[in-house]
């Protein structure tokens, strides 16, 4: 049994008072803070770098989870690392040396997430597994908030946490009901970004997220 942990996406958040949405998405239960990183490149769209993560680091005591949605990801670990990220998860598709990218986060003493697009199976993260502490699964196709979920992508995380004991984090799409369907296929780390800033009650919102009571399985 492992916790239902919430992880809210500021690519939602109203960037006008970031600062704020942080602290209120702390004081309504988050677990994470999940920072959307893309580079025009790699995705469609263009978001934060560094001195973001920097800037909102001292807001809240939580958890920075940096999702880089960007080619070449080593050349930006260690700003990253020295913004104040926690967690640096990279794409598997943007990357031919992965298991450079998670020597040079664990250099930084930063948890280590590699993440799959929809149309990824888990044939190209077998071989590091071992190596990570999270493996997140696209629901959407990376590069926008607000998209449908993909439902195709339940068998995977299923075959996943067969193999895998560690965090299966799940990003794109998410709301209080597909939130029951990647639960119950054994992920336990779930990124929100409408579903929570897109709200009036951010509580309510992480709290259905999390569902039951005491949000676990
Ligand atoms: C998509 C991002 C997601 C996104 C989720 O490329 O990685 O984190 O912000 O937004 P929602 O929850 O609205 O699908
Ligand atoms: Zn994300």
């Amino acid at each position: 049994m492992q916790k239902i942990l919430i992880a809210p996406s500021i690519l939602s958040a109203d960037f006008s008072k970031l600062g704020q949405e942080i602290k209120d998405a702390e004081k309504a239960g988050a677990d994470w803070i999940h920072v959307d990183v893309m580079d025009g490149h790699f995705v469609p769209n263009l978001t934060v770098g560094p001195v973001v993560v920097k800037a909102v680091r001292p807001v809240t005591k939580l958890p920075l989870d940096v999702h880089l949605m960007i080619e070449n990801p080593e050349k930006y670990v260690e700003s990253f690392a020295k913004a104040g990220a926690d967690i640096i998860t990279f794409h598997i598709e943007a990357e031919d040396d992965p298991k450079e990218v998670i020597k040079l986060i664990r250099y930084f003493k930063k948890k280590v997430g590699v993440s799959i697009r929809p149309k990824t199976d888990l044939k190209p993260i077998e071989p590091i597994l071992s190596m990570v502490d999270m493996v997140l699964v696209m629901t959407v196709e990376p590069g926008f908030a607000g998209q449908e979920f993909i439902f195709d992508c339940l068998p995977k995380i299923e075959n996943l946490r067969k193999i895998f004991k560690k965090d299966i984090q799940v990003d794109g799409g998410i709301n209080a009901s597909t939130a029951v369907e990647v639960r119950s296929s054994g992920a336990n780390v779930i990124v929100a970004g409408t579903a929570v800033f897109g709200t009036k009650n951010y509580e309510e919102a992480i709290k259905n997220l999390r569902g039951g009571t005491d949000g676990r399985y």
